[in-house]
Parts: structure tokens; sequence; C-alpha cells
């Protein structure tokens, strides 16, 4: 049931703490994360396949696992892993991160992987499902069902576990130790309640948001981690609004898409602790006349010298510079505005048109 909201979108937005934590507490005395650490720091190669969301995440786990472990991972679309399954060796694994443990494309790409002889561990909110069965080991992010078709709660969910995969992993190749280890460790256990106060905060912002948003499309950019999250932010709005927004890493603006500004086109600028050069990139769009908003934890320090006009920022709750919180502290922002946004324009957030929760065809 949706339990008194409107929308079970809304309702798994909001459950987002909880899920969390369960993904958490679920994993954390579980003996398979050092089991998955130990398989993916014996193997070669580190190859992550993944669809739509699930891909966004897989994006995330790359960019903390090279900051971390100072492994590189190579993250595929699930359909295109065709395209380069070619060159998979025995000695490599593959991760696939499906939330249904149903989504075709994926389960194709470890079909092919396998072929190549790869190890495969699937990440999966659902037991049993046909990515598990064929999987040799997997992992579950324990986030309870979800409903609405936007993915919102397992994105987070599966955040959580590959960044608690990725601290097990780092403390097993020594690129960190136990201490760090448990410190990090210790700062997720934390993760929901930054997650809870990054809702309100979003909460609040959304009635000015939804006034800055006055375009047919908007972009969203970011570097690092950011252009992660900001693609799920993207994503979200495209899926359930219908407006186009369009994401790229920050850096590539002056490569040709600063084109496309106008006056008042809305920006968003997702800051995060790894990307510091971003104001560079706020300022450049804003003295094109764009509206920009920076998305950032609150004691993120950005200097912006120049003029600030057209520059409004959204606070989100403190990260301390620890990488692992920040989606937890950026995401929420952009799933609520485009719930709001969805609503607004009179359409249906959990039934978006021309999709299908699970896609199980080609
Ligand atoms: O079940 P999966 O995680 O494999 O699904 C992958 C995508 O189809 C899914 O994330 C899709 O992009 C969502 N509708 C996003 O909100």
């Amino acid at each position: 049931s949706k339990g008194g909201y409107q929308h079970f979108m809304i309702k798994e937005i909001y459950e987002q703490p909880n899920a969390i934590r369960e993904t958490f507490e679920g994993n954390i005395e579980d003996p398979a994360l050092i089991k998955a650490a130990e398989m993916i720091s014996s193997s070669n190669r580190i190859f992550l396949t993944a669809a739509g969301t699930s891909y966004h995440a897989s994006l995330v786990f790359s960019k903390i696992l090279a900051r971390r472990a100072r492994l590189f991972s190579y993250p595929i679309i699930s359909s295109e892993m065709s395209y380069v399954s070619s060159s998979l060796q025995s000695d490599d694994l593959v991760i696939a991160v499906s939330q249904s443990g149903e989504t075709y494309d994926t389960l194709q790409a470890i079909r092919e992987a396998k072929k190549m002889g790869a190890k495969i561990i699937a990440v999966t909110n659902v037991l049993g499902s046909a990515i598990v069965r064929e999987s040799d080991f997997s992992l579950y992010t324990r986030a309870g069902p979800e409903i609405g078709v936007a993915a919102t709660k397992t994105f987070l969910s599966q955040i959580m576990l590959l960044e608690m995969l990725s601290s097990f992993i780092s403390y097993e190749i020594k690129t960190i130790d136990k201490d760090e280890k448990n410190n990090i460790l210790n700062y997720l256990k934390y993760a929901p309640n930054l997650l809870q106060s990054s809702l309100e905060a979003s909460d609040t912002l959304i009635p000015f948001l939804i006034n800055f948003h006055k375009k047919n499309s908007s972009y969203i950019l970011g570097r690092g981690l950011g252009s992660a999250i900001a693609m799920e932010g993207a994503l979200k709005i495209k899926e359930i609004t219908y407006l186009h927004a369009e994401s790229y890493p920050a850096g590539e603006s002056k490569h040709g898409p600063i084109a496309l500004i106008e006056k008042d086109f809305p920006v968003y600028i997702v800051s995060t602790s790894d990307a510091y050069e971003i104001a560079g990139n706020a300022i450049e769009m804003a003295a094109r006349n764009a509206k920009v908003i920076v998305v950032k934890p609150a004691d993120l320090r950005l200097e912006l010298k120049e003029d600030k006009r057209n520059i409004y920022f959204a606070e989100m709750p403190p990260s301390n510079n620890i990488l692992e919180l920040e989606p937890f502290i950026l995401t929420p922002l952009f799933q609520i505005l485009a719930y709001r946004l969805a609503v607004e324009r009179g359409y249906n957030p959990d039934k978006p048109r021309n999709l299908a929760k699970t896609v199980t065809v080609e």
C-alpha cells in the first residue's frame, strides 16, 4: 500500500533512510562481503555491467573504487557488452548490478561474459532472480520491494552496498588499513541520518526549484563522483516529467554543449568534494546568462571569485569531505524535484508512459 502517500514513488523516496539502514545492517556481518572482496581482488580486470539507474550506481562505485582501492574498473552499459565481450578473459570478473535481477540486457551481458570464462558477481535486490541464478556469487541490497517505475531507494541501497564492498576490497588489497576501513564503515552507518536531513533540506527548496525549472530543457553537470549523481538526476527528470534534462561531465561544456545556453536556461551543478574545479563551470554558465544552481554539501567551499549573479546555492547537509557520503546528500533533491514537477504537470510518476518497471525484452 501507499501508506498515506499519493504515489509509491514519493513513499519510496522517504523510505530511503530506512532502506539504506537495512542494506547496511543486513550486510555488515555477512561473510558474503568478505568473499566478494576476495574474489574481486584476486581477479585481473573488473567490469561493471548494468542499465539505467543501476548503471549510475555502478559509476559511483567505479569512482569510489578508484579513489580508495586505486583500482580501475570498466563500467559497461549492459546493452553495449556484446561489442566488447570478445576481449574478456577467464581471469576477469564482471559485477552485474540490477535491482530486479531480471533485466534482459544485463542477463545477456553476463551470459556473454560467462562464455568467455569470466566470473560473475550479481548485486541485486531480489533473491533468486534470473541474474542471481546465472551468477557465480551474489550480494543483496535488501531495500525491500520497489513499486514505482522510477528507481529511488534501490539506487541509494546499491550505492550503500557497493561502498561497503569498496571498503572491504580496499582493505583486502591493503590500500587502506583497518582503522580507515572502520572509519568509512562508521560514516556509512551514520548515512541514514544525513539522508534524512537531506530529504528535509530538499523539501524546503522545492518551491524555489519548481520556479527555477521553467524551461523545457536543462543541464545537470558534475565532475568526478558528481557526474554520476548528475546522470541519475537527469534520468529521473526525463523519465517521469517528460522534460528534457541532459547530463555530461561539466568539463565538457566548452567542447560543444555550452552553445545551447541562453537566458534563464536552468543548469544544475552537482558539487562533490573530489571536484573543486567545478566553480569555473558555474561561472562560465552564469556569464552566458544561464540560471545556475549549485547543489552541494554545506561544508564544501567553492571559490566563486567573479560575479555571482544568476548563481544560487542548494545547501545540503555537510559531508565532512567524505566522498562516500555525498551520493546520499546530493541525490534526493533531484528525486523530489522530478516527482514534484511530474505531479505539477499532471502526470502519474508511478506509471511513466512507454516504460515498464523491469525491461525483460531486447
Ligand atoms: O532492475 P534493473 O536495475 O536491472 O533495471 C535497470 C533499469 O531498467 C532501471 O534502472 C530503469 O532505468 C529505471 N526505470 C530508472 O528509474
